[in-house]
């Protein structure tokens, strides 16, 4: 049985940046409710009523994910591990993105699956193949039937965002060579209670796993997990390490130790998302008293990354441009736009952040070392930060 335990209001589609106001682009302007629910058998976290995928993965697609550098090195660091780990002969990946996966390995050793259109032109430009398709059975067949099977399946953000687990997980059964690995990662959902991080929650993450929800879900689908890490990535990520439940790779320890740690966390009741749901609402409380505070006081506050997790507390608590100026990111196609729902202007990210600024609302607080980093004189002349997580606070230098 599904029970909601969250409900983040009315919400925009994340990737959809409004190239201006005006009164069309206003009235189109796509809203859903999103609501949060436990399934008590499967112990899986999802949204109630997923988007069609279609809507959200177009050739619009926003993200690129080797804007980060801490993303580049993570990925770079995952593919020399796995090459010296598994020697894979064949590899696909599902959900290449702008190919920051994808560029550590040979042309010939991998191929791609990615189904906004503006991405997987980017990756067939530099010479790998990519399939601009949805992961799914149909799919499956045909990219299995043009190739062959896999030695290694590899999938970082993507499988969570799909609705139909069924249909995914099935589709990499039929790809996978008998002792073929499927690795994928995704938000951790142990990450998002401890760190209060609700924002992970916006319509493409549709599922936020734990390895209780996995190990169920894919004990249906004759595969199984043989290993599993958690991440730093992403604000807290997952990585299961997955093969077909006849093969004789040995099970790591490590399954084991993550289950009895979720069970005692009690990430298989449905007592604890409600509990995490009064936290959720006391940190909207506490950042509206914060900004209202610091606007009375005349202090100029920005936010720092354009990030599709803040579109969810900006939209959630109601945050719009009396409260906060504009938006900075890197990206270029976001840039010059405006966020979906609250419509704060997006600038382009200058070298430090502008004088005039005395905080900055840290969007994009999975990368405050690389932030901090990168702004060291804003700091050191007095300017702050503002996070929700763990907590609402400020940081200075
Ligand atoms: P990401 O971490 O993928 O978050 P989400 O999945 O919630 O969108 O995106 C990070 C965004 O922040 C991306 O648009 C780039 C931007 N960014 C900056 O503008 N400056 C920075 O220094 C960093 C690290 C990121």
């Amino acid at each position: 049985m599904k029970k909601i335990f969250l409900k983040l209001s009315k919400q925009p589609i994340t990737n959809s940046y409004l190239t201006n106001l005006n009164k069309k682009n206003l009235e189109k302007e796509f809203f859903y409710n999103l609501n949060v629910s436990f399934d008590t058998k499967l112990f899986l976290v999802s949204l109630s009523k997923p988007i069609n995928p279609k809507k959200q993965y177009t050739n619009k697609y926003a993200h690129r994910a080797s804007e980060s550098k801490t993303m580049k090195a993570a990925f770079k660091n995952i593919c020399q591990i796995f090459k010296k780990r598994f020697n894979p002969k064949k590899i696909l990946e599902i959900g290449s993105n702008d190919g920051v996966f994808l560029s550590n390995f040979s042309k010939k050793d991998i191929i791609a699956v990615e189904p906004c259109k503006n991405l997987a032109s980017i990756t067939n430009k530099i010479g790998y193949k990519t399939y601009s398709n949805f992961w799914n059975i149909k799919n499956a067949k045909k990219i299995i039937k043009q190739n062959s099977k896999f030695d290694l399946i590899f999938s970082a953000n993507t499988i969570s965002h799909i609705p139909n687990l069924e249909e995914a997980f099935k589709s990499i059964y039929i790809s996978l060579n008998t002792d073929g690995i499927f690795v994928f990662e995704d938000p951790y959902i142990g990450s998002v209670l401890k760190m209060n991080s609700y924002d992970q929650f916006y319509d493409e993450h549709v599922h936020l796993f734990s390895l209780l929800s996995i190990k169920k879900i894919l004990e249906k689908y004759k595969l199984k997990i043989f290993d599993v890490e958690l991440l730093t990535t992403h604000g807290g990520s997952i990585r299961f390490y997955v093969c077909k439940d006849k093969s004789k790779i040995k099970i790591s320890p490590n399954v084991n130790i993550l289950y009895l740690k979720e069970i005692r966390l009690g990430l298989n009741k449905f007592q604890t998302y409600k509990s995490f749901s009064s936290r959720v609402k006391k940190s909207k409380k506490k950042l509206l008293t914060l900004l209202k505070k610091l606007n009375k006081n005349k202090k100029k506050i920005i936010s720092y990354g354009a990030t599709y997790k803040s579109t969810t507390i900006f939209n959630y608590c109601n945050i719009d441009n009396k409260l906060i100026d504009y938006v900075s990111d890197t990206t270029k196609n976001k840039q010059g736009k405006f966020t979906p729902g609250k419509h704060l202007p997006i600038y382009p990210q200058s070298k430090n952040i502008s004088k005039d600024v005395d905080y900055a609302f840290l969007g994009a607080w999975n990368f405050l070392d690389e932030i901090k980093k990168k702004e060291k004189s804003f700091l050191s002349r007095g300017g702050k930060f503002i996070t929700h997580v763990p907590k609402v606070r400020v940081i200075s230098k």
